[in-house]
């Protein structure tokens, strides 16, 4: 277990270095016109989050045999949407939030209208970068399904629709149903995880659909688990650690898992997911095995 921790860290801290050097690469210069918007990209897309979206396609690619530089543009492509997506929830009208990554949210170090300008401009480069990306090494009706994959996870029946239901619920503390929550959750957060592995699958050229059908379970259950860790550390983890405000759902009377189950049933809940998470993937030998230690760091980390 221990030489199974280094490793892993190791390929986080690989990852980290990989995605953040294709970011620098795709991300318009600070000094370019227009400066501001350029200078809140950057300081918002490359701030330093934990890039657990990008190990989730690159350790995809790993369990299929993909060459890691195919797997930087959607690698960077599902980064940034998560990015554009968090300097949004954080925005007065959203989540209302001042502390992000450790540092102050979007909207307070520079204005709210630059926050939108900036969620929306790191939209629109991971489309770009999915469209153009040279090295995305598969067929160009596939590299369409990726576009897809992303457009789908990041709309109204994915990530924004999820959000959508989240601020509905705003104030409603447990009185969601535990269906509803988990659609929610599903939507929120699940969406782009799944969108994760699937362009990490898509990625090969010949992916075979019963391999994409295992992935995407492990990733559903793993998404879930994800939102389902994020709403336990909101109560358990320091601001500091989680280098954002901690209690921000209490305060708002927001639903989540722990509202509805308890800690302890939320805890359950999460580690249930990572077992049938591991079941998803029996059919996988060693190469999976950043995915095993992935499913396992969601429901335990610290931050
Ligand atoms: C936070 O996501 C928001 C949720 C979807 C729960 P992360 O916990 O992945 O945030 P960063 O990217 O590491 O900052
Ligand atoms: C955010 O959920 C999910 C998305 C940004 C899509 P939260 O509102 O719980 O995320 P945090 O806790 O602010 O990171
Ligand atoms: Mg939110
Ligand atoms: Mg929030
Ligand atoms: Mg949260």
């Amino acid at each position: 277990m221990t030489d199974n921790s280094v490793a892993f860290k190791a390929l986080i801290a690989q990852c980290k270095a990989q995605v953040e050097s294709a970011l620098d690469h795709w991300l318009p210069a600070a000094d370019a016109t227009p400066e501001t918007l350029h200078r809140a990209m950057r300081y918002s897309a490359l701030a330093g989050g934990k890039y657990v979206r990008p190990l989730l396609v690159y350790s995809t690619g790993q369990a299929l045999g993909v060459t890691r530089d195919a797997l930087d543009g959607p690698a960077c492509a599902i980064e940034l949407i998560h990015s554009y997506s968090l300097v949004h929830d954080d925005l007065p009208a959203m989540d209302d939030d001042d502390l992000r990554r450790g540092k102050p949210t979007c909207h307070r170090a520079f204005d709210e209208a630059t926050a939108i300008l900036t969620g929306d401009a790191l939209q629109s480069l991971a489309f770009h970068i999915l469209a153009s990306d040279p090295s995305i090494a598969v067929a160009a009706t596939q590299r369409i399904q990726m576009i897809e994959a992303l457009a789908n996870a990041s709309g109204s029946l994915g990530m924004a629709g999820g959000q959508a239901i989240d601020l509905e619920a705003d104030g409603k503390g447990n009185s969601m149903t535990l269906e509803a929550l988990e659609y929610m959750h599903a939507q929120k957060t699940g969406a782009l995880i799944r969108a994760s592995v699937r362009l990490g699958a898509l990625s090969h050229a010949s992916i075979n659909e019963t391999m994409l059908a295992h992935l995407d379970q492990y990733a559903a259950n793993i998404g879930l688990a994800f939102q389902i860790r994020d709403d336990i550390l909101d109560i358990e983890a320091s601001t500091d650690t989680l280098g954002k405000s901690q209690g921000a759902d209490i305060a708002r009377n927001k639903p989540t898992y722990p509202a509805l189950l308890g800690l302890d049933g939320a805890k359950q809940k999460a580690l249930q997911l990572h077992e049938v998470a591991l079941e998803n993937l029996a059919t996988f030998g060693d190469e999976a095995n950043a995915l095993r230690w992935i499913s396992e760091y969601i429901v335990q980390r610290p931050n």
